[in-house]
């Protein structure tokens, strides 16, 4: 039978390469909707964990697994020769940046290798990992053809869809979120966009699988760069006396030609803050400086030492210094109401803190226990004995669970980097 009414009639096999928070979200809702799904991990207790039903991702909750498991609609294994029985394979590994910011494709190349030698005629391969413009083409196309002995677009498909997933969106999943898809060839492209088409109410098809990596780096740095743009506006706002959440606020008021973007101690999460530097390598590998990337990172990765800089302002008005001082930090995830920790940019407050002989501890309803740089912390209950006895606090995530009115009421300073105080007032809560 055709990949397309296979497809259609939803017999046919999926296999999922890499299941975090990217990868087991989507073969789920492939499950969900009649696929037969195998999710295939290098990860020995993430493969154990979900066969018994158990999730680690907080998007996909247990019991969405437990009904898929015993329908054989959805399994994970770490035997790669059942790629062969998949009809169509969709890549979804890390793609971390080296420490010299330059992209590991490792991950990406390691899945390839795994792919090709099983790939059959009448496959089709996605690959959804954000890489730079090219990768696709440049190194997946080649390996895969090389090793199978197979051409694409006659024997197999191959396409880049990027992945959209906001870990944590209570209004955009996967199925109301829109699917960009291209293709190496039209057929590619056609084909991807009808395996998406099953999951997704909307499928955006472009003319390349370039153009389709693009994408998601546009939508990547243009959020990296605006809110580099609105944190030096808060360094702007703080030099000249204003409030740069009442100017944000006033401002997103124009019903046109302004989005608004807000300040915080900096950046976090898988994308934000590497994605970017991928664009970057591969213009600065052919000359070209991608200056609005560099200057974006520069402002956003200087954030911490600003917050920590702010602190330091605020311990001097009581005649204290960084150094003995206690500072409660309120919320150590990247982002409200998620326990996501990747490059969470108050792993660098507190690192800054502690290099200068504060003494750190924090409540993070979401994080029970944390690790910097061999410093071990647990997440310490918000009770009022804990906010009396902080020299300052620092709200750095905005947690929805957590009563500002009375860490406002209780605490003896607070700095506020995410206006999460926002409608207290009095001399000691001082915003970023
Ligand atoms: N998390 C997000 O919010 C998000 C958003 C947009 C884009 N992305 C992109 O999606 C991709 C995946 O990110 P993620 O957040 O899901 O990563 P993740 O680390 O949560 O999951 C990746 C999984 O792939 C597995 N893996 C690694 N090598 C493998 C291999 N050779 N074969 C099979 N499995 C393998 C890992 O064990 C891991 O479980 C990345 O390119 C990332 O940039 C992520």
């Amino acid at each position: 039978m055709s990949l397309e009414k296979s497809i259609k009639d939803k017999s046919a096999r999926i296999g999922i390469l890499g299941l975090g928070y990217v990868g087991l979200p989507l073969g789920v809702e492939f499950a969900r909707k009649g696929f037969s799904v195998v999710g295939f991990e290098v990860n020995p207790a993430v493969i154990a964990g979900l066969n018994k039903g158990r999730s680690h991702v907080a998007d996909v909750p247990s019991s969405a697994l437990g009904g898929l498991l015993s329908a054989g609609r959805f399994k994970a294994t770490g035997k790669f020769d059942e790629l062969a029985r998949m009809d169509a394979v969709i890549i979804c590994v890390p793609t971390p940046l080296r420490k010299s910011k330059e992209p590991d494709v490792s991950y990406i190349l390691k899945a390839t290798k795994e792919i090709a030698p099983r790939l059959r005629k009448g496959q089709l391969v996605v690959l959804e990992s954000t890489t730079y413009p090219g990768t696709t083409k440049e190194l997946v196309l080649p390996l895969i053809q090389s090793e199978s002995g197979l051409k694409v677009g006659r024997d197999f498909q191959l396409a880049f869809s990027p992945e959209r997933v906001d870990p944590g969106n209570r209004t955009y999943k996967i199925h109301n979120t829109p699917k960009v898809v291209g293709g190496v060839t039209p057929a590619c492209t056609e084909l991807a966009a009808r395996l998406y088409g099953e999951v997704v109410n909307a499928v955006v098809s472009v003319t390349s699988t370039e153009a389709a990596e693009m994408v998601k780096l546009l939508e990547n740095t243009f959020r990296a760069v605006n809110i580099g743009l609105v944190n030096e506006l808060a360094q702007m706002c703080h030099r000249l006396r204003l409030n740069v959440w009442e100017i944000i606020g006033a401002a997103a008021t124009k019903p046109f030609g302004y989005m608004p973007f807000y300040p915080g101690p900096g950046i976090g999460g898988h994308c934000i803050p590497l994605d970017p530097h991928y664009l970057a390598w591969k213009m600065k590998s052919l000359n070209f400086e991608p200056r609005f990337i560099e200057l974006a990172g520069v402002i956003n990765s200087a954030m911490p030492e600003f917050v920590v800089r702010r602190l330091a302002e605020i311990l001097n008005l009581d005649g204290r210094s960084v150094r003995g001082s206690r500072v409660l930090v309120l919320g150590v995830a990247y982002k409200p109401n998620v326990p996501d920790m990747r490059e969470s940019p108050a792993i660098d407050v507190v690192k800054l803190l502690a290099d200068q002989g504060a003494k750190v501890a924090y409540h993070d309803p979401h994080v029970p226990t944390l690790e910097v740089e061999g410093i071990k912390l647990a997440s310490k209950p918000l009770s009022d004995a804990t906010l009396r006895s902080a020299d300052v606090v620092a709200v750095l995530t905005a947690h929805s669970q957590v009563d500002y009115r009375r860490v406002a009421a209780r605490a003896r300073r607070v700095f506020d980097a995410r206006n999460a105080m926002n409608g207290q007032r009095g001399s000691k809560v001082f915003r970023l």
